[in-house]
């Protein structure tokens, strides 16, 4: 039985490094300690994430972070038993920092790695949190990048139920606080605008919202806020916390409208959401809401692992290996996959 295991993503924007421990067969995992560089500030300067220095800044950042988490758990790094790393998808050169850093220490410590897949991290992160899920339930995974709403039964047991068709639900978010003008991400800066503005003074359309299917379109939105914002020219500073609050509205009345057919499609009572967007207050109160009347329970990771992180992608190593459907290797490869569906997963 592994006991100790040290995960490592380096995806995209963040730095995180954790350890989790696995104390007996059927148990749940215990996070230790976690730590997490963000690199925000770094790309804010260019408007969005620049791969090449995203790759080098998790260079700097990695082994320090180890230093951080061992010290916090009052352990030493020959105590590891796994090294567990973030595979994909995400930049590929940012991926290859944890998964070269993974085998290194892997290599020099004589123990095996396990390449991990970044979305069932987010998916999986609810089970660190007070209240945990229990199999099975309807996956909202809601990032930058992604916007998928899964029916998972167990560990690895993942069915996609539909997708956005073009932008990502995070990705909604960052373009429009974008023509808004307000910083890099702009997710959390266009909720804490969006509190002073009114939801419902800009008329913005919902796509898809009643195709009938579980799929998800929102780059009509985004020209529909330029649309606004060019209208509103000079009066637009005045108005923009109403845009904000009205593209908010917007975003997470199609997630929750979705989240719900999926929920009434598969029969399932348990809802689980994750990626960065878990953590819009505005989308878990109206989740919490709709779902409360239909005796639907909602399951969230903690505030601080909504984003990405460490501790994620060690839990899933540890899950997966509690559950037998992956072995950790010596082989050393350091192989990432920058695109890599999650279904893929299934086994
Ligand atoms: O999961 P994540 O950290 O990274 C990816 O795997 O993509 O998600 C980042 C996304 C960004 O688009 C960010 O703007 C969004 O999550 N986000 C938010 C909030 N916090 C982060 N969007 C809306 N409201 C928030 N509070
Ligand atoms: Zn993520």
């Amino acid at each position: 039985m592994h006991r100790l295991i040290l995960g490592i993503e380096s995806s995209c924007d963040e730095t995180g490094v954790a350890l989790v421990r696995l104390d007996a067969p059927g148990g749940t995992p215990v996070l230790l300690a976690h730590a997490l560089h963000s690199q925000i500030r770094m790309h804010q300067a260019y408007g969005g994430v620049v791969p090449e220095l995203a790759s080098r800044d998790h260079i700097r950042h990695v082994l320090p972070l180890a230093r951080e988490v061992l010290a916090t758990a009052a352990l030493d790094l020959q105590a590891v038993d796994v090294v567990a790393f973030t595979r994909g998808p995400g930049l590929a050169g940012a991926l290859l920092v944890g998964a070269g850093v993974a085998c290194a220490l892997g290599a020099a410590l004589g123990v095996p790695v396990l390449g991990v897949h970044h979305l069932e991290g987010h998916l999986l992160s609810p089970f660190l949190s007070a209240d945990p899920p229990e199999f099975p339930f309807i996956a909202l995974l809601v990032s930058g990048g992604h916007t998928q709403l899964m029916e998972v039964t167990g560990v690895g047991r993942y069915r996609l139920l539909g997708e956005t068709i073009d932008d990502a639900a995070g990705e909604a978010f960052d373009k429009s606080a974008k023509l808004l003008g307000l910083p890099y991400p702009g997710g959390p800066e266009l909720a804490r605008l969006a509190q002073q503005g009114d939801p419902a003074a800009f008329k913005l359309p919902r796509p898809l919202l009643h195709s009938g299917d579980l799929d998800f379109s929102f780059a009509g939105l985004k020209t529909a806020v330029l649309t606004q914002a060019r209208r509103l020219a000079q009066a637009l500073p005045a108005r923009a916390a109403d845009l904000a609050a009205s593209t908010q509205q917007a975003i997470v009345d199609v997630l929750v409208r979705k989240s719900l057919r999926a929920l009434e499609q598969t029969g399932l009572r348990r809802l689980v959401v994750a990626g960065g967007v878990g953590a819009n207050r505005c989308l878990r109160a109206q989740l919490d809401t709709a779902c409360g009347e239909r005796g639907v329970r909602v399951h969230y990771p903690e505030l601080a692992l909504c984003t990405d992180n460490g501790a994620m992608i060690a839990l899933a190593a540890a899950m997966r290996l509690q559950a037998g459907i992956a072995a950790a290797d010596r082989g050393y490869a350091f192989d990432v996959r920058p695109r890599w569906p999650l279904d893929a997963l299934a086994h």
